[in-house]
């Protein structure tokens, strides 16, 4: 969102107007989701909420137990992983303006989401509210989820800057990474949002980056995003990121949010107040901060008319010069109003359901044993928990309290109607020992030594219920033709302030998946998570697997709608899906989940880059993802255009359905970079188009390449560079279902 020239004067000359002692309160808490606010001049608190799925319940000011009202239900979103399961720009762009009228509806000022962090291990605990391991994905993914939030006159707060990729030990671990990574893995999407985005707030991360907390990184804050990507929105601190007030205040960071009461202990609070008036800090360093609040304040419609209200030097101006803002809202110059937004429309619903359809991935579906024919199901056999289980409140800040929520279970039945009897067993049983405490985000910092999740007990009497609900449901699956198992993980495991230890499917399921397919081997097996597990135990002899991420209050329904074939699949995966943990290389090769220190040894070698590029096999690999038709690709071609620095290559291949049923299909295009002067990944994704196809229908897919999407980042020159020379690009259906290829030169 551009901040206007026009608008820039204002914020300059409303700075001017300030006190001290009102600016300082402009750049902290004042709750735990709002900053102070200068009833004088009519400006107002940012008032903030999460998440990324949705916006959060409201809060008490200063606790976190929940307000407990009744109007603070909401729309419940697809994760931040599902939309990228997508590969759809469009529905990126339609969930964000749900997110952003949800927010502005709810009243609030900056949503904190998207969440892009890059997933460098299957392990970390807040992977499923983000995109991908991929930084291309991510950015063309983040991009228009951030437009459509700024649409609504919120802003996007783009979280977690950066390098925040474990959540053991998350205030303290520092991440010790080299240069190339950090250009090349990490930071693009951020970049994107920062620019092409045009994202009006970010929030600084918990961990340390080289040895420096990223809420006092200097490098990052100042040099990267403020001087190289001359980005000037506002630095929001995660809350209680920020531990010493001269050290935050003397970078570009701007608000100090956290997770205690004491507002006006706060670092940005008392403390700097102090340090400016015994000249230890320069009121100008204030002023920037400010400055840019005001800026971002102006982008939102939320001074319009604060300039008209005099005020007076000390106090909040007579009953005459006190408006409330809320009544104000014509922008002088464009005479455009603040967008007032709305929540729970019937359309969010629908934009919430379509983005969910396509996130689902059909992951194998041998003798087509999928879709089920509705009209033959005379009964259904349901087994798992995930089919009976309601996801939105869990997950740590990403909770939503959603209107509502259809569980797969659900879904079926309503789709089904009355002439099939489906009939639901748990199958395995989850002991109730991983709940949340409410107050766990101010729990969450003070422990240094940071959770892992816990290794699962199995008391004798855990071991009999298992035993039990096993049985029961192996006999029924030997009786019934059509059994569907619904299981994964839960928010007990994809949970914000803890790492999971590995990607074993928790609770027994391993045991009652290999006994469902004992019994009948038609066994059609749903995981429901947020992060992959290990299916190598199963997966050779099911037939059928369908991957199901936390895909919002309508997520039941289009699952069904994927079981029953009135949707065609058409999710690809947007991480790799590896055998076991160990094959990733933040743990063959870096480290994972120490208290003090990561260190991202694997340098670039991230996701498929690692897999790929070292030949590690995989249980599905990125990008991949069946449909109900099937696709056939034609040759690709390879045309250049421009020259000098404009240089550019056009890449088109035809794309056919030669299916019976309309379909959708992501082509994604890799490259490779062959005798290179450094090491270079076996294929990089660099573009990617949807494309929907009636059967027999045929289309032409184009993607630019430029020089600036085949660079790397020169470790001695310190930038980005072109090596000249040959590269090798290939079209396909996944990373490694290649369909085509072509050399260009550069
Ligand atoms: C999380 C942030 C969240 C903030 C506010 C922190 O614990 O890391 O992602 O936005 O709390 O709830």
């Amino acid at each position: 969102m551009k901040i206007r020239e026009e608008q820039r004067r204002r914020a300059e000359a409303l700075l001017e107007r300030l006190t001290l002692e009102e600016k300082i309160c402009m750049i902290h808490g004042a709750g735990l989701f709002e900053t102070g606010s200068v009833e004088r001049l009519g400006i107002p608190p940012l008032k903030m909420s999460d998440g990324p799925m949705g916006v959060r319940r409201e809060f008490r000011k200063d606790s976190w137990e929940p307000a407990g009202n009744t109007d603070d239900y909401v729309t419940y979103l697809p994760s931040n992983s599902a939309i990228a399961s997508t590969w759809n720009r469009e529905l990126a762009y339609e969930s964000g303006k749900v997110l952003g009228a949800e927010a502005r509806g709810r009243g609030k000022d900056v949503i904190l989401a998207p969440g892009i962090n890059i997933k460098r291990s299957p392990l970390c605990g807040r992977n499923f509210e983000y995109m991908s391991e991929d930084p291309y994905l991510t950015a063309e993914q983040c991009v228009p989820l951030i437009q459509g939030i700024q649409e609504n006159d919120v802003a996007a707060c783009v979280k977690h800057f950066a390098l925040n990729n474990q959540e053991r030990n998350r205030l303290w671990v520092d991440t010790k990474v080299e240069e190339r990574a950090l250009r090349e893995i990490y930071l693009p999407a951020f970049r994107a949002a920062a620019e092409r985005g045009e994202a009006l707030s970010m929030m600084g991360a918990y961990n340390l980056v080289r040895g420096s907390r990223c809420c006092e990184n200097e490098y990052l804050l100042d040099e990267i995003l403020r001087k190289e990507w001359g980005w000037d929105g506002v630095v929001i601190s995660d809350w209680g990121g920020i531990l010493r007030t001269k050290e935050s205040a003397c970078v570009s960071m701007d608000v100090e949010m956290s997770i205690y009461s004491n507002f006006d202990e706060y670092f940005f609070a008392k403390p700097l107040l102090e340090a400016v008036q015994n000249g230890e800090i320069a009121e100008e360093t204030v002023d920037e901060k400010v400055y840019r609040i005001l800026c971002m304040m102006m982008a939102l419609h939320m001074l319009d008319g604060a300039e008209q209200m005099n005020g007076n030097e000390n106090g909040s101006g007579t009953a005459e010069e006190r408006t409330d803002w809320h009544t104000m809202r014509d922008d002088r110059s464009s005479g455009r109003k603040r967008k007032c937004g709305c929540y729970n429309a019937p359309a969010h619903r629908q934009a919430a359901l379509e983005t969910a359809r396509e996130s689902v991935v059909l992951l194998k579906n041998e003798d087509s044993r999928l879709p089920l024919q509705k009209e033959k199901l005379k009964k259904l056999l349901v087994v798992g928990c995930n089919a009976d289980c309601l996801h939105s409140l869990g997950g740590g800040s990403a909770e939503i309290k959603a209107l509502y929520e259809i569980s797969p279970l659900m879904g079926l039945k309503c789709l089904l109607g009355g002439n099939t009897e489906v009939t639901y067993v748990p199958g395995y049983y989850i002991p109730d020992n991983r709940e949340q405490a409410e107050n766990w985000q101010e729990e969450s910092l003070k422990e240094r030594e940071g959770k892992t999740a816990a290794e699962e007990l199995v008391t004798p009497e855990t071991a009999a219920k298992r035993k039990a609900l096993l049985e029961e449901a192996v006999s029924l699956a030997a009786e019934y033709e059509d059994v569907i198992f619904i299981g994964g993980l839960n928010h007990q495991f994809d949970l914000e302030d803890q790492d999971r230890r590995d990607m074993k499917l928790p609770y027994g399921q391993d045991e009652l998946i290999e006994a469902l397919l004992d019994a009948n081997p038609d066994t059609i097996l749903v995981m429901n998570a947020g992060s992959p597990v290990e299916m190598h135990r199963f997966a050779d002899r099911a037939k059928a697997i369908v991957w199901h991420w936390y895909a919002g209050m309508e997520g039941g329904t289009a699952l069904a709608e994927v079981l029953l074939g009135e949707v065609n699949p058409s999710g690809k995966l947007p991480e790799s899906f590896p055998v076991t943990h160990m094959d990733c290389s933040a743990h063959s090769i870096g480290t994972f989940g120490d208290r003090e220190l990561a260190d991202y040894r694997e340098g670039i070698f991230v996701g498929y880059r690692h897999y790929e590029t070292a030949d590690v096999p995989v249980s599905f690999c990125f990008g991949h993802g069946l449909s109900y038709t099937s696709f056939s690709y034609g040759d690709c071609r390879a045309v250049c255009c421009g020259d000098g620095e404009n240089a550019a290559v056009t890449i088109s291949c035809r794309v056919k359905n030669v299916g019976e049923r309309a379909g959708k299909e992501t082509v994604q295009l890799y490259v490779h970079k062959p005798q290179s002067c450094v090491e270079r990944p076996a294929k990089e994704l660099k573009g990617y188009e949807k494309v929907n196809l009636a059967p027999g229908e045929e289309a032409e897919v184009l993607f630019c390449l430029t020089k600036e999407d085949l660079m790397y980042y020169d470790e001695q020159e310190r930038r980005m560079c072109l090596e000249e020379g040959r590269y090798d690009v290939f079209v396909g259906a996944s990373v490694k279902d290649i369909r085509g290829q072509v050399s260009v030169v550069f």
